[in-house]
């Protein structure tokens, strides 16, 4: 596969995370348990796109690399995982030890070391959202693409979409995309993706990934796993250690009386390179 390399210049580890180093254990907790929770929403992703038959994948964004497992798992072809941050490439060299179908590079998305028209599949998930430049980022994706080829985004979250029942006015606030765009992420990245997918010329399908909605002892299960995010999330806001302690009785009450409902869309977008492009 390195043929396929025009440049591959070693990169000081950016933060391309936007965590420091404090936060960076948790968050790659956080990403493991996202990938076992939403693998039932990606999976009928990438049967869609073909991954199965695809002879070369790209996976932009891999981060720890718990999502591109997932793939090489699915697939008989060769798996290329890129990221900015050298911390999170050295943590996907890790997990992924043992797949020989995989290989992991430190390098930008908004210029990918590949020539054009190289990949049958090139897919991120949970990506866009953190991007600076998106546009910039998925006309690159769609140039190392085949013409005929695929490139999926597979879940990207839209926090103006955010719904539940019973409400904390204060506390949903922060949850509603503040924390999000705090970190310098984009809360409303879902609703853009068809315009990113269109102007970087390829056939689009958008859709909603996730359209099942989790039962309570789902939604506690998984406040659980990630209390300390929200946690730290809500004294970044300027919470009160009281006003958290409260909310979090009131939440994990409702969960626990079967009451609660939170309903969270994940957007999906799939493109077609077309032949001409
Ligand atoms: C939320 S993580 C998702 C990781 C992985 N795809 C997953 O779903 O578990 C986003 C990743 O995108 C990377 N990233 C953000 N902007 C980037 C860019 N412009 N180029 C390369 N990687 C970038 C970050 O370093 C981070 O690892």
């Amino acid at each position: 596969m390195s043929v396929f390399v025009i440049k591959m210049k070693k990169k000081k580890n950016i933060e391309f995370h936007k965590r420091s180093k404090e936060d960076f254990k948790d968050f790659i907790k956080k990403l493991e348990l996202q990938a076992l929770e939403t693998a039932e929403e990606r999976l009928p992703l990438y049967l869609e796109v073909g991954l199965k038959d695809a002879k070369n994948i790209l996976d932009v964004g891999c981060g720890s690399g718990t999502v591109t497992k997932d793939i090489a798992h699915l697939t008989k072809g060769k798996v290329i995982g890129i990221d900015g941050s050298g911390d999170m490439i050295e943590v996907a060299k890790n997990i992924l030890k043992d797949y020989k179908n995989v290989e992991l590079y430190v390098s930008s998305a908004e210029t990918i070391p590949f020539r054009d028209n190289t990949f049958d599949i090139v897919t991120c998930n949970l990506f866009f959202m953190w991007v600076d430049n998106p546009q910039k980022v998925i006309n690159e994706m769609t140039r190392v693409t085949k013409p005929g080829g695929r490139v999926l985004a597979s879940l990207e979250p839209d926090y103006g979409g955010k719904l539940h029942y019973p409400e904390n006015p204060k506390i949903d606030a922060v949850f509603a995309g503040k924390a999000i765009k705090e970190r310098g992420g984009d809360p409303h990245i879902g609703r853009k993706l068809r315009l990113l997918f269109v102007r970087a010329g390829l056939e689009t399908k958008v859709g909603i990934g996730n359209n099942r909605i989790w039962n309570c002892e789902e939604d506690k299960s998984y406040y659980l796993h990630a209390r300390d995010f929200y946690v730290k999330a809500l004294k970044g806001a300027g919470l009160s250690e009281e006003e958290i302690d409260k909310w979090e009785y009131e939440y994990l009450k409702s969960l626990d009386e079967g009451v609660q409902l939170n309903f969270f869309p994940q957007f999906y977008a799939i493109g077609r390179k077309p032949e001409d492009l």
